[in-house]
């Protein structure tokens, strides 16, 4: 199969930035809708990237911007919605899913690359967040064929430079005053490196035998959340003492912060964290991918912010 030209739905976050990187290294062009360009402006040094602003949820945009497109990558994925009904969710995991399957067909795209989540359950998931990821891999599954070859990728929670959950946890760890009562402490996790879900992506493109296969993608060790976030506040050289919160307390701070209007922490969030994140069957040897351990990335980029924080810190005093 031709690969000279990829769309990246979602592809402006985290997660597309380091696989549009990646991809160019291959030559491979990357064609990003975002909702708001400017936002996403500092993705113009990627090589081979072609960013857009568009509205993806608007079909007959979304076939057009797969004119001349190889493959479809989905990463579209949101941790909260605005409202509290699920809807949002819905929108972004399962229609914008159905949307770009269809667009897929009506523009003879024949590659689809879709972005699930480990805990992803259409009909047990506890929270929005794993049955709407659960419904959208139903979906990809199915439309798995002849004329269109679907791979799904569930990955545990992913780092990386500019990751939201160490560089979350360490934000969240700096303004604690001294204790941090940390909700689902014993949740457990396989975080799993960016550059290896990338390379994953990278990697089954046009490789036949990943064709309708699913791959979970985890790191080489388990964690529990406790452990991670002590490791986290280690790492930032933060002195806080993590208190395991009961679940009576993780509820209600779930509710409380869920009332804010960037909602850090949810309902969504903490109903999440109940399954584990963990997985028997890691698709990333299967792929010739190498698990990368946290312990050789994470010190690099949460050392450096304790750094670049003390240098901002000298500039204050000197009034620079
Ligand atoms: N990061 C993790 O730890 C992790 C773990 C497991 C699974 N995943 C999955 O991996 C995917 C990528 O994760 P990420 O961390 O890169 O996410 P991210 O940084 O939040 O980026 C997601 C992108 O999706 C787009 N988007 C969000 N809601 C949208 C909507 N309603 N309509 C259209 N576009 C929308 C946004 O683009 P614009 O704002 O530019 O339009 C955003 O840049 C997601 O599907 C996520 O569920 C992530």
């Amino acid at each position: 199969m031709r690969m000279e030209r990829v769309c990246i739905l979602g592809g402006s976050g985290f997660v597309g930035r380091h696989l549009a990187n990646r991809l160019a290294r291959q030559d491979i062009c990357s064609r990003v809708p975002t909702r708001r360009r400017e936002r996403s402006r500092h993705m113009l040094i990627i090589p081979r990237l072609e960013l857009i602003e568009t509205d993806i949820h608007d079909q007959s945009a979304l076939t057009g911007l797969l004119e001349g497109v190889d493959a479809v990558i989905n990463l579209v994925g949101i941790l909260n919605e605005s409202g509290r009904d699920g809807s949002g969710f819905r929108r972004a995991h399962v229609e914008l899913t159905e949307s770009a399957i269809a667009a897929c067909r009506a523009a003879g795209v024949r590659r689809y690359l879709h972005m699930s989540a480990l805990g992803a359950d259409a009909e047990n998931g506890p929270s929005f967040y794993q049955k709407t990821k659960g419904e959208s891999e139903l979906l990809a599954r199915a439309a798995h064929g002849p004329d269109l070859a679907v791979t799904i990728f569930r990955p545990s929670v992913i780092f990386g430079p500019e990751d939201s959950f160490f560089n979350r946890f360490a934000g969240l760890l700096r303004i604690a005053p001294g204790v941090f009562p940390l909700p689902t402490p014993h949740a457990r996790f396989a975080p799993v490196y960016v550059g290896d879900v990338t390379e994953a992506y990278a990697r089954c493109l046009t490789d036949r035998s990943t064709y309708g296969q699913t791959y979970d993608l985890c790191g080489p060790k388990e964690y529990t959340l406790k452990e991670l976030v002590d490791y986290t506040a280690r790492m930032a050289r933060l002195r806080r003492i993590v208190l395991p919160a009961p679940d009576w307390l993780s509820r209600l701070q779930a509710r409380l912060l869920g009332l804010w209007p960037t909602k850090p922490y949810s309902m969504d969030n903490y109903l999440s964290a109940t399954v584990d994140n963990v997985s028997k069957d890691n698709g990333l040897p299967k792929l010739g991918v190498h698990p990368t351990a946290v312990e050789t990335i994470v010190p690099a980029y949460l050392g450096s912010q304790h750094a670049r924080g003390r240098y901002n810190r000298f500039r204050q005093i000197a009034g620079r």
